[in-house]
């Protein structure tokens, strides 16, 4: 596979809306109504593989492969959450990400995200053999 060099620097911003099937509530990571980890990492993963995507041609896509995040403050349902995601680094197939997520200008998450570059059709390949042995 030809590897794309991702211009380093590279920044995204983007909005999400806490619904109810963002909260820890509904997805069992909690018992409250407010923004569940999960869904945070989620909209900041989202964000980082929008970045990636720009510079990708159609048969490549990433796929997460780390994340280290720290949740800082909580958000509730309704809220408009500001996610940043930031390209820091690339080895070869893997790309490191910054992400963090604001409510109302007070950070409410923080850390690091890793992609790695694959081949979408291969990828698939490989699982449909896994799932027919
Ligand atoms: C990411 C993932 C595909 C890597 O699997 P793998 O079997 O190690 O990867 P591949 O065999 O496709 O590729 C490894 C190759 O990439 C190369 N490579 C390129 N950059 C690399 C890097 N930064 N680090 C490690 N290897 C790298 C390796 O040298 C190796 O090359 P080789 O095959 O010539 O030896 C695998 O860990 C995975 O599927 N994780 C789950 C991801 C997922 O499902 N996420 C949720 C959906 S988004």
């Amino acid at each position: 596979m030809d590897i794309p060099m991702l211009p380093i620097g590279s920044e995204l911003s983007r909005k999400y809306i806490v619904t109810s099937e963002h909260t820890a509530k509904f997805l069992g990571s909690g018992d409250v109504e407010v923004l569940s980890t999960p869904s945070m990492i989620a909209f900041m993963e989202n964000t980082a593989r929008e970045i990636s995507q720009m510079y990708l041609p159609e048969n490549l896509t990433t796929v997460g492969i780390k994340v280290d995040v720290r949740h800082l403050n909580p958000a509730p349902k309704g809220a408009e959450i500001t996610v940043s995601a930031k390209l820091i680094q690339q080895d070869r197939r893997k790309l490191v990400f910054e992400v963090k997520a604001f409510w109302k200008d007070e950070l409410i998450g923080e850390g690091l995200h890793e992609r790695f570059i694959v081949d979408r059709d291969k990828f698939l390949s490989k699982i449909k053999d896994k799932l027919s042995r």
